[in-house]
């Protein structure tokens, strides 16, 4: 099952839950909320506060709450984001010195554990915990913006995660995905495909879905 998740950080914020609605009628059935802080990232954007607003929208639509923390100590702030209403959090390798403790914290407030990896950082950093998350966020840009180009040799790095995992975890690619490269990042193992601009910023949202998950 592919799924596409709506990456809120380029929706409009002046009507935030109308826009985010019809991206879910669009057929994403995932909401991604960007938290930065500005010191993980370059970028400051929201917090838990989106997250509470938007729940019960995706509650009636039946969909997944997908946080993706792009700051330091994650830990300080798993607690606010679980009461918020995440289904899915998810922490950067590089943020956690205490990677374990964090995922355990986020399961344990039974959440869903996720891992992110920068574009930079060696696939191998991620052999002790793959058995301890639900989720892997290959970064596909550098994060910290929106609407970046995406890297090519993420193709590769998903599709190596994917014969070192099998079907255990999901696969989420994140940053500059799109219509163009929706389908191999598929083919190459993604399940979950993060995309803003591609989706927020174009005139059709359903024919934007269904490029991006490979249907066209
Ligand atoms: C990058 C964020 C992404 C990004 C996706 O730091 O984590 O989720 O906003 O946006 P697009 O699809 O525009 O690259
Ligand atoms: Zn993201």
């Amino acid at each position: 099952m592919i799924h596409v998740a709506a990456s809120i950080l380029a929706a409009d914020f002046a009507r935030l839950e109308h826009h985010v609605d019809e991206a879910m009628v669009a057929g994403a059935g995932w909401v991604h909320v960007d938290v930065m802080d500005g010191h993980f990232v370059p970028n400051i954007t929201m917090g838990p506060l989106v997250v509470r607003a938007l729940r019960p929208l995706v509650d009636r639509r039946g969909g997944v709450m997908d946080v993706h923390l792009m700051i330091e100590h994650p830990e300080r702030y798993i607690d606010v984001f679980v009461e918020a209403g995440a289904d899915v959090i998810t922490v950067h390798i590089e943020a956690c010195v205490h990677i374990h403790r964090v995922l355990g914290q986020i399961r344990d407030r039974g959440c869903k554990a996720g891992v992110a990896i920068n574009p930079g950082t060696a696939l191998a950093s991620l052999d002790a915990v793959l058995d301890h998350v639900d989720l892997v966020c290959v970064m596909s840009v550098n994060p910290g913006f929106g609407g970046q180009a995406f890297i090519p040799e993420s193709v590769d790095r998903v599709r190596a995660l994917r014969e070192r995992v099998g079907e255990a975890v999901h696969i989420e690619v994140d940053g500059g995905v799109g219509p163009d490269n929706g389908s191999t990042l598929i083919h190459a193992g993604a399940d979950v495909l993060v995309a803003g601009s591609a989706l927020f910023g174009g005139a059709d949202m359903r024919a934007a879905v269904r490029g991006i998950a490979g249907f066209v």
